[in-house]
């Protein structure tokens, strides 16, 4: 047994280094520690930061920070905001630092299926990007004759029949739900055809459904995406800080989509799958199985998941990521929509301006159709449009939907926004919000002005382009941005070709706050007009 003297002094050792590692290296000697601080108890602690996210101001906050500290503060011990292009999102985003576990905690899913949006590793992720760039590619979306072909169905069948009604009977009607019905028929109907794709414009239960599911998680996201650890701890002490009825929403979304998955499945394993008229064709959904086809004549290892839930290859691996996509394309295309009408509707003016633009495409997207044989006219010019473009842009700058910190991880020891020797394994995150609110790029930048991007000088839109960051940046950019941008433009077209919207009740159409953030109100009540 030691004498009391030789563990009392083992004792004051252990509390030395103890300090010396917690408090006096991360406060003092530590490189981060020259970094501004967000609040004096970061150096030690992350429980500032996690109070922040939990109680739902971190944009807020981060936003105040950068405008009083410059474009780099410390967050927490091992975590970084920057917010600047050079020494910021060039080195971090362009440089391909990887991902964090954030992602695998948000977007894994059927339990334990990785896909595109959270595999870390950078082969893994990389092989399945290259499965699926060329079909979401500007060149093949905009010749598609699946997207033109569905657009069409969605727009003339589904979607103008209901401004229609409402110019005819005067009825207001609320938009935000129909915006992300819209995005989500769109979007799934390129990925798995019209008739398998979803109907949420017109099977509005079903919207509700789905929706209502979708969203009712969301205040639960903090404990499974931020504090992962703990959250398991407590579940095992037998106190869930996520409810059961969470977890249950989560695998009824993922049996909806899985059900989808086997019809596509099912219709490119028959014999009519040749004959398969463009207007029905899973696009995406046949890419990926193909590619995985292709790929696992020699299987890589990593890749294949014996479950019992495979009952055909590569059934959980293609409905992860189907899930991931369908999920991504609804939410951050409706809220953007529903923000652009929203801009739109406080200026008549404009919608004239837009309007006069959308009758010189040949033919223009005039409803009702003027013949039996009507087509849309080419996506190209739809796409081309000036103004239409610079609206959409200076939305997507404005309100942009994916305002928050985008994470990731410091690979070595690297330097950001003029601070050197950053260590590896230091968390560090840009945030869309702040980014489209320099002044010096932006000026005036809470207003609205599509005009922005007309009258920008060369150097000035080059600049503006570099710090617009609506799909994010480098190898982790957004895959859905062309087929986003040509759906949510058709949808725009169509609209204003043949209607003026007025706003009824705009009550709560501020931004929320998150990672993904949609209107508080979660409404928007619109009155159409016909022209
Ligand atoms: C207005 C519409 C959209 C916006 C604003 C948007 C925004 C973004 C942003 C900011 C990122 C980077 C996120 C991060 O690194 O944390 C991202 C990535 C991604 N988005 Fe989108 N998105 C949109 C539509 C879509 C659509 C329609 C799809 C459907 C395929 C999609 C699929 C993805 C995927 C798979 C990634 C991950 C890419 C990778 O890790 O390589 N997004 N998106
Ligand atoms: C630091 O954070 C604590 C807890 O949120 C807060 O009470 C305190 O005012 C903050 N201090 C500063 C200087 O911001
Ligand atoms: C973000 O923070 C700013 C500044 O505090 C605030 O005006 C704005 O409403 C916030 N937006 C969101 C999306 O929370
Ligand atoms: C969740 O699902 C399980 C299994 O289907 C069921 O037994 C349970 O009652 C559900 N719980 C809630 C809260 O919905
Ligand atoms: C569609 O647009 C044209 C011309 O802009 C207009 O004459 C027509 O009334 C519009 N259709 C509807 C249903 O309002």
């Amino acid at each position: 047994m030691p004498s009391p003297s030789v563990s009392i002094i083992a004792g004051i050792a252990l509390i030395a280094a103890a300090v010396y590692k917690f408090i006096i290296y991360p406060a003092f000697l530590s490189p981060l520690s020259k970094i501004p601080a967000a609040n004096w108890s970061v150096h030690f602690s992350s429980l500032w930061i996690n109070y922040i996210r939990y109680t739902n101001v971190e944009n807020a906050t981060v936003f105040e920070l950068h405008k009083n500290k410059g474009p780099i503060v410390r967050m927490g011990p091992a975590e970084l905001s920057v917010n600047c292009y050079e020494g910021g999102l060039k080195t971090i985003y362009t440089g391909g630092f990887p991902k964090t576990e954030f992602y695998i905690n948000r977007f894994m899913n059927y339990g334990n299926i990785g896909n595109m949006f959270c595999f870390i590793d950078s082969k893994t992720h990389s092989t399945r990007k290259r499965m699926l760039s060329n079909i979401y590619s500007k060149s093949v979306v905009l010749a598609s004759p699946t997207a033109r072909a569905t657009s069409k169905a969605i727009l003339y069948d589904r979607l103008l029949p209901i401004f229609q009604k409402s110019s005819d009977s005067k009825n207001a009607i609320e938009v935000h739900s129909l915006d992300y019905a819209y995005a989500m028929d769109a979007f799934m109907a390129y990925q798995f055809g019209l008739d398998i794709g979803s109907n949420f414009i017109q099977d509005v239960e079903k919207r509700k459904w789905y929706l209502h599911l979708f969203f009712s998680r969301r205040p639960y996201l903090f404990w499974t995406t931020e504090v992962p650890t703990f959250t398991a701890w407590m579940h095992k002490l037998g106190i869930r800080l996520v409810p059961q009825w969470v977890d249950n929403a989560t695998v009824a979304l993922e049996n909806w989509n899985l059900d989808i998955c086997d019809k596509a499945e099912a219709l490119l394993s028959s014999p009519a799958a040749a004959s398969t008229p463009a207007i029905s064709y899973p696009a995406i959904y046949a890419v990926e199985r193909a590619k995985f086809q292709k790929a696992d004549i020699k299987p890589p290892p990593q890749m294949t998941a014996k479950d019992p839930r495979q009952t055909y290859p590569r059934r959980l691996d293609i409905a992860s990521d189907m899930y991931d996509h369908n999920a991504a394309a609804h939410e951050t295309s409706g809220d953007t929509l529903t923000w652009l009408y929203y801009e739109m509707s406080l200026r008549p003016a404009l919608q004239k301006q837009l309007r006069e633009e959308l009758l010189t495409l040949d033919p223009p997207i005039l409803f009702p159709a003027p013949s039996a044989h009507f087509e849309l006219p080419d996506p190209k010019k739809v796409d081309a449009l000036p103004l239409l473009d610079a609206i959409l842009q200076e939305t997507l700058r404005r309100w942009v939907s994916v305002p928050g910190g985008q994470p990731r991880v410091t690979p070595g020891v690297c330097s950001l926004a003029g601070y050197d020797g950053i260590p590896g394994g230091v968390r560090v995150q840009s945030a869309a919000y702040v980014l489209h609110r320099n002044p010096e790029v932006f000026p005036d930048p809470e207003a609205w002005k599509p005009e922005r991007w007309l009258d920008a000088s060369v150097d000035e839109l080059n600049e503006m382009r570099r710090w617009f960051w609506a799909f994010g940046s480098g190898g982790r950019m957004c895959i859905g941005n062309n087929i986003a941008i040509h759906s949510m433009k058709h949808a725009i077209a169509a609209i204003y070709t043949n209607f003026t919207t007025t706003i009824v009740d705009a009550e709560g159409i501020e931004q929320d706050d998150g990672f993904t953030a949609g209107p508080k109100g979660n409404k928007l009540w619109l009155q159409f007009h016909h022209v």
